[in-house]
């Protein structure tokens, strides 16, 4: 049985004192409210610059993890300006959101770029959280599912896993994304059916269902979540806005 999974992106909304605010409150719900948590994976991926600071406010919490939200595909060398998967590591990073829309629209990550990263994550034993997802217009054209298809298939080209690997794909619709309105949680549902397919025609069938879990991202709020997390192939969440109010963030952890 997979864990569950919920992941909060902060984004570039906070400054590092205020993430560091923002997580100890959240903390602090979590220390008063020990026997009400469901079981649950929960990984916060504030900005690099609060990581270091964030790790040590985690460290009494079990259930808590660090992701970045990007990372470069070497480990070292004239780069100016790109963070190491390596030090990410070296630090008690675990996961890294590879791939996110915003990146794709405002830096023009590519999908082969995605891979590299990928890669790196591996090498490195961190745990990559794949966003895929399709804009607009290639939903209102019928190309969803080859957008997500091509997007996921292109990140998991020539991988080497084993079972020391976890890999994440989170199914963000880009349209939905910071709109507070989600997609229906059946289209969800079947845009991550599609994914994981993907997923098996490019890596081993046993790896994808032991070592991969598959989210949903975009517009996921406390009132929204239930009807989404009854579905069969949602593992869990990747929440932006609904993260940075610790109340509504903590309302979603207990109707996981
Ligand atoms: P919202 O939850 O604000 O729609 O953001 C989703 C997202 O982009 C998470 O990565």
């Amino acid at each position: 049985m997979k864990n569950k999974i919920l992941v909060a992106n902060w984004k570039m909304n906070l400054s590092p004192d205020e993430e560091i605010s923002l997580l100890k409150e959240v903390a602090n719900l979590f220390k008063n409210n020990k026997k009400n948590i469901p079981d649950l994976e929960i990984i916060i991926c504030p900005s690099f610059l609060a990581l270091k600071q964030a790790k040590e406010v985690i460290k009494e919490l079990p259930n808590f993890h660090l992701g970045a939200q990007n990372c470069f595909w070497e480990d070292k060398g004239a780069y100016t300006g790109e963070i190491s998967p390596l030090y990410l590591k070296q630090i008690g990073i675990e996961f890294i959101i590879l791939g996110h829309s915003e990146r794709r629209t405002y830096l023009g990550e590519a999908n082969e770029m995605i891979n590299k990263k990928v890669r790196a994550c591996l090498k490195n034993d961190l745990c990559p959280i794949i966003c895929v997802g399709e804009t607009f217009e290639e939903q209102q054209e019928g190309k969803r599912d080859y957008t997500i298809m091509h997007q996921t298939s292109t990140a998991l080209e020539g991988l080497q896993v084993d079972e020391s690997k976890r890999i994440l794909i989170a199914y963000e619709p880009v349209w939905v994304i910071g709109r507070g309105k989600a997609v229906e949680p059946e289209q969800a549902e079947y845009a991550n059916r599609v994914i994981q397919q993907t997923a098996i025609d490019c890596l081993p069938l046993d790896f994808v269902k032991q070592k991969m879990s598959f989210l949903y991202g975009g517009s996921i709020d406390e009132e929204n979540v239930v009807s989404f997390k009854e579905q069969k192939t949602i593992d869990g969440f990747l929440v932006g806005g609904a993260s940075l109010n610790p109340k509504e963030f903590f309302g979603i952890v207990l109707k996981m």
